[in-house]
């Protein structure tokens, strides 16, 4: 087994950290003040090919593959998680399943300007009734001569406003439930679709995050991706990838709380000396660090899995899981590490904290990554 990374992989992943540190870290604090989309930013990661790294290149993509996603995503991420998650819903939740279900016409319009990062896509699977049983979807699709009609609300949908053109899961026939469900690609905007008001978050704050609100609005019958009643599915094997996306944001968020906490420990002095030569601190550095390795190593074996073409449900859900968990322990730590001064918006220590806590939630809570992997426990000692 090798644990060193490819050539191209340690090019990307220096790629991304000096991009990081030039033109995120010096603006994301600013963003995440003002709620403001990193137009500019993101327009440079198209040119870099990170909008659709492992999308092949006829297709606009960079023809790269799912680990060196999981490496861009952490650098990107450790500079600005807002950064991260537009990226990872980009690549991950809508070019990935537009690339393996949607037909040469679809890809044509509806993945070659996003892979490349000239549009946005975005994910509209949660509902305002229901997020974790995404099987109970109550948007409705009905078709009407060479038209579908989509109705109902998505909600939390990540890139909303800055969108041009959303996934969306409604069902064709609820008395199928999770079987009734298609996947539909719409542009946006749309006649018949509206937006809800910009969520005020927590964290991730540069990101936009918003309900689509349906309302009779007419799309043609090719909007149709994949067959009929397969979206549960659909969706459901878009979000193992989606979830190795989210693990390495949370890798992202967690270095750079580390780092943070590394460097103030080096030089604030308490009791005569760096309270890094204190073994309190010295302990708390150990536990974040040790942590944030074994997230990596489960998240770089997930994205591997994901790569060979093997099953990664169960290992993608434990990336998901021990890294968005670590990371909201990670960050609590370099506050404490830091004391006031992390609590403070001075310092980006606070940020990461409020960052760090989306990473929990989205793409599947803890609690759905404990059932994904008592599912996939059970089923391989059955
Ligand atoms: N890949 C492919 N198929 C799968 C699958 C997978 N990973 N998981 C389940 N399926 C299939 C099953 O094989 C089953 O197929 P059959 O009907 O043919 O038997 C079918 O789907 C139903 O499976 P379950 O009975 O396991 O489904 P369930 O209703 O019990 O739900 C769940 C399982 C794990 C709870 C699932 O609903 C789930 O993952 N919920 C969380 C949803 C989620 O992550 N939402 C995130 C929203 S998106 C977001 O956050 C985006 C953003 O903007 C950042």
């Amino acid at each position: 087994m090798m644990f060193t990374l490819p050539e191209t992989h340690q090019m990307l992943r220096q790629t991304c950290r000096e991009f990081a540190d030039k033109e995120l870290i010096p603006v994301a604090a600013q963003l995440d003040r003002e709620h403001r989309f990193p137009a500019a930013q993101v327009a440079r990661m198209a040119e870099m090919g990170l909008m659709g790294i492992a999308i092949p290149e006829e297709e606009g993509g960079a023809g790269l593959d799912t680990l060196a996603y999981a490496l861009a995503m952490e650098e990107i991420s450790r500079g600005c998680a807002s950064t991260g998650v537009i990226m990872s819903v980009n690549n991950s939740l809508y070019c990935d399943p537009l690339w393996k279900f949607g037909t040469p016409a679809q890809k044509k319009v509806f993945l070659e300007p996003f892979a490349s990062g000239r549009q946005l896509g975005c994910f509209a699977l949660s509902e305002p009734g229901n997020g974790s049983d995404a099987g109970a979807a109550r948007t409705t699709a009905e078709r009407h001569g060479d038209h579908w009609v989509l109705n109902g609300t998505k909600a939390w949908i990540t890139n909303g406003y800055d969108a041009n053109a959303a996934l969306v899961f409604a069902t064709t026939d609820r008395a199928k439930k999770h079987k009734g469900i298609s996947a539909f690609v719409v542009p946006m905007p749309t006649d018949g679709l509206s937006l809800g008001k910009k969520e005020d978050k927590l964290g991730i704050r540069a990101s936009s995050t918003c309900n689509l609100i349906f309302e009779d609005c007419r799309i043609p019958l090719e909007s149709l991706l994949g067959q009929e009643g397969e979206g549960f599915k659909i969706a459901m094997s878009t979000l193992d990838g989606g979830r190795i996306g989210i693990a390495a944001q949370a890798l992202g968020i967690a270095q750079a709380a580390l780092e943070e906490a590394i460097a103030y420990a080096q030089q604030r002095e308490a009791f005569g000396a760096p309270i890094a030569n204190l073994q309190a601190i010295q302990f708390k550095i150990a536990d974040m660090a040790w942590r944030l390795d074994s997230a990596r190593l489960l998240t770089w074996r997930a994205a591997h899995l994901k790569d060979q073409k093997a099953r990664f449900t169960t290992e993608a859900a434990m990336a998901k899981l021990a890294a968005s968990e670590m990371a909201t322990f990670v960050t609590h730590q370099a506050i404490q590490v830091l004391g006031g001064n992390g609590y403070v918006t001075e310092f980006p220590a606070e940020r990461h904290y409020r960052d760090a806590r989306i990473t929990e939630i989205y793409e599947g809570t803890s609690e759905i990554q404990r059932l994904v992997i008592a599912n996939g426990i059970f089923k391989e000692y059955a």
